[in-house]
């Protein structure tokens, strides 16, 4: 029998949380008091929150289940023991720290390794990883391939190292480089894939050079099931097995588990070496909690551990990728500027395509992510000039790209979801000449995006 070609849900729906409906009138208001940035709204003012996939996905029932089973011991809980032994048969790491979120896993390995003036050499630093590495007065510093700069350039694994880039900097800098990481999937580059045969051309460098290999492993389970997809020669492995050989290629990792972990927080540092591991451990417990607990309940121990079982399964991950992807088509079809292909957790639209006549320092993505809102209620966010833009010496110039994120969670929103969202983005690209740009009228120094105001441009 032919397969059906209607790929659906791979889940049915047990419990379910109402969506309010606003009227236009309602979100100009409710935008204009939040000082026109959509961070600052009320997320009940919002119909499809797709501002980011960290933290908002859906949790099983099994999961669910799972939280009552939380050992809540402050040392030494069962639940720790069956986290561990989840993440070390995924990942064959040595040492496995809880932290409750990516950015602490970073801070924590960062802080106990890295010393000014180092480089750590990356496919694209994610922005959190970006300032942990910079608040150690280190660099860090971005070798994705060229075609990962160049929205519409198309390749299968845009989130690939430049391995000739990473060779010249490792011959030039080497006694500077403590470790190299990858990202996969890269988020900074549109959530693309990186290939196995790239992950082990960067092992290949670090052990010419004898360097530790750490992975950014946040979304690890979406870049197996692209490798599944894409790679000639791993349509037959399962992407579990595609996802432990690309852990057996690194000696360590950090991992947010609000994205492939399936829960709504945690996250945690796993390593091989020694003498790394319990600094670390030093640091983990003055600023995150015991060993066994990392800052983290019991319970989402737990749930951590049962959405890593779940996060590999291929029914999910087939429905996960499609449904980012369907997003992606719908917008490329009527001509909308996205990165191509559509990453694995979002679609990008290039606002500076889109919006050409409003300058980068106008601010398109701000436009763009502000008309979505206003139009059907649909949170995005914008990457661009006002996240990327302004400099510590108190300058501003345009970002390298002015896009708006459109961030899918896990297992929340159903097709129907999604094409609702994809008419409010042509509803919005019908009118983009009507679109006015944004002046700044306040702004902290750092991470301006989160709490800027703003106001629209006459
Ligand atoms: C690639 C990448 N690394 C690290 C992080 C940081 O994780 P967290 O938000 O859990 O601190 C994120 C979060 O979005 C990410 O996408």
């Amino acid at each position: 029998m032919k397969p059906f070609h209607t790929i659906i849900e791979p889940f049915r729906i047990k419990s379910v949380e109402p969506l309010r409906f606003t009227h236009r009138g309602e979100r100009e208001a409710a935008l204009s008091a939040a000082g026109w940035n959509v961070f600052r709204l009320h997320a009940d003012d919002v119909l499809i929150d797709l501002l980011t996939d960290s933290g908002t996905g859906a949790m099983s029932s099994a999961q669910w289940g799972a939280l009552m089973q939380g050992d809540e011991s402050y040392a030494g809980s069962r639940s720790f023991y069956r986290f561990r032994d989840v993440v070390q048969e995924l990942t064959g790491f040595k040492h496995i720290i809880p932290t409750h979120q990516g950015r602490a896993a970073e801070r924590i390995l960062f802080h106990s390794i890295l010393k000014p003036g180092q480089v750590v050499p990356n496919n694209n630093h994610f922005d959190t990883t970006r300032a942990n590495i910079e608040v150690e007065e280190a660099e860090a510093r971005d070798l994705v391939i060229p075609e990962g700069r160049v929205p519409a350039a198309l390749h299968p694994f845009k989130g690939n190292m430049d391995l000739e880039a990473l060779a010249r900097t490792l011959a030039a800098d080497g006694d500077r480089i403590p470790l190299v990481m990858v990202t996969v999937t890269n988020n900074s580059g549109g959530g693309q894939p990186v290939s196995m045969e790239n992950l082990r051309g960067v092992r290949a460098l670090c052990d010419r050079y004898k360097k530790p290999f750490f992975l950014d492993a946040c979304r690890f389970a979406e870049n197996a099931y692209f490798v599944k997809l894409r790679a000639p020669g791993w349509e037959k492995k399962t992407p579990k097995e595609i996802a432990k050989e690309m852990f057996a290629l690194a000696d360590g990792c950090t991992m947010s588990a609000k994205k492939d972990g399936l829960a709504n927080i945690g996250g945690f540092l796993a390593l091989n070496d020694d003498a790394w591991a319990e600094s670390c451990r030093n640091l983990l417990i003055l600023t995150e909690g015991f060993l066994t607990y990392g800052g983290l309940a019991g319970y989402d121990l737990e749930a951590i551990a049962r959405g890593l079982e779940e996060v590999v399964e291929e029914p999910y991950l087939k429905y996960r990728i499609r449904s980012t992807e369907y997003l992606g088509e719908k917008l490329s079809e009527a001509d909308v500027p996205i990165i191509r292909p559509a990453g694995g957790h979002a679609v990008y639209i290039d606002a500076r395509a889109l919006l050409p006549h409003i300058p980068p320092l106008q601010y398109p993505g701000i436009a763009l992510v502000n008309a979505l809102y206003v139009e059907g209620g649909v949170r995005g966010v914008e990457i661009g000039t006002v996240m990327f833009g302004l400099h510590p010496d108190g300058t501003e110039t345009a970002s390298a790209m002015d896009l708006v994120r459109l961030a899918i969670p896990r297992r929340v929103y159903t097709q129907s979801h999604i094409d609702y969202v994809a008419e409010v983005v042509l509803a919005v690209a019908r009118k983009k000449s009507e679109l006015k740009g944004y002046r700044i009228t306040g702004a902290p120094k750092v991470l301006r995006h989160f709490t800027a105001t703003f106001e629209p441009l006459r």
